[in-house]
């Protein structure tokens, strides 16, 4: 069972940023995952709220600033003032963090709320800067962005995400053009979780955070998780 490191090393480092970033960089886990925010001025910015108020000194909606007022916060928040001085990431600042790295890298667009139009275009011109459309795992909530993510980009892989239980996934994930399905945890041990991995299709299932669900998880075979604490989760399934 792979592993993710979620919002990067999350538990241990302010999460989204290039601290957390370069600490998940440096281990032996197969993947990285982080959410994608549109400002103002039309930057893919490494966030995961709508607003900047959990997550940094600031306040305000991530759409309502420029990526130049965004960068004036810090958000090296919590774990340890050696932190401090830690500003949000553009995704560009991101991917080159992993550009010659071995990690498979999961970008989830947080358009759920806002639409965020043009943001596919966007992600995948960035993509194709950095050579990494064979390396990515497009995901979202936005099942309508998962659809027109692989309408533009088949070649790239597409995941949705879902919190609840779900008819026929197999036959949904079709539908829309989503490669591989992204679960809540939970969900991935019920009937739908067993028959998505009997399918063939990749189950991926966030977060987890705890060993005990992670052998639960390994026991029915999905074929990754994601957790906050991707070294503590590595030395626990490698031991
Ligand atoms: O991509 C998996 C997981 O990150 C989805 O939930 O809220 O942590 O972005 P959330
Ligand atoms: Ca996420």
């Amino acid at each position: 069972m792979k592993i993710y490191a979620h919002r990067g090393s999350s538990g241990t480092h302010p999460e989204n940023t290039i601290a957390s970033f370069r600490a998940a960089a440096a281990l032996p886990i197969h993947g990285v995952e982080f959410d994608v925010h549109m400002t103002k001025d039309e930057e893919l910015v490494v966030i995961h709220d709508e607003t900047i108020d959990r997550t940094s000194n600031g306040k305000g909606y991530i759409k309502d600033m420029t990526l130049a007022e965004l960068k004036k916060y810090d958000f090296g928040k919590g774990f340890s003032p050696k932190f401090k001085g830690e500003l949000i990431p553009t995704l560009r600042e991101v991917l080159y963090v992993f550009k010659d790295t071995h990690h498979h890298i999961n970008i989830e667009l947080k358009s759920d709320v806002f639409p965020y139009e043009g943001m596919e275009q966007r992600v995948l011109e960035m993509l194709k800067d950095y050579r990494l459309e064979s390396r990515v795992v497009i995901s979202s909530f936005n099942h309508e962005m998962v659809r027109n993510f692989k309408k533009l980009a088949p070649q790239v892989e597409t995941a949705i995400l879902f919190m609840e239980v779900m008819i026929a996934p197999h036959d949904y994930a079709r539908l829309v053009g989503a490669d591989a399905l992204h679960a809540f945890f939970p969900t991935a041990l019920r009937p739908m979780g067993i028959e998505a991995v009997a399918s063939g299709r990749k189950l991926r299932v966030f977060t987890v955070n705890e060993e005990a669900y992670a052998d639960m998880l390994r026991a029915v075979k999905v074929d990754a998780i994601f957790t906050d604490y991707p070294e503590k989760m590595y030395n626990y399934l490698n031991k």
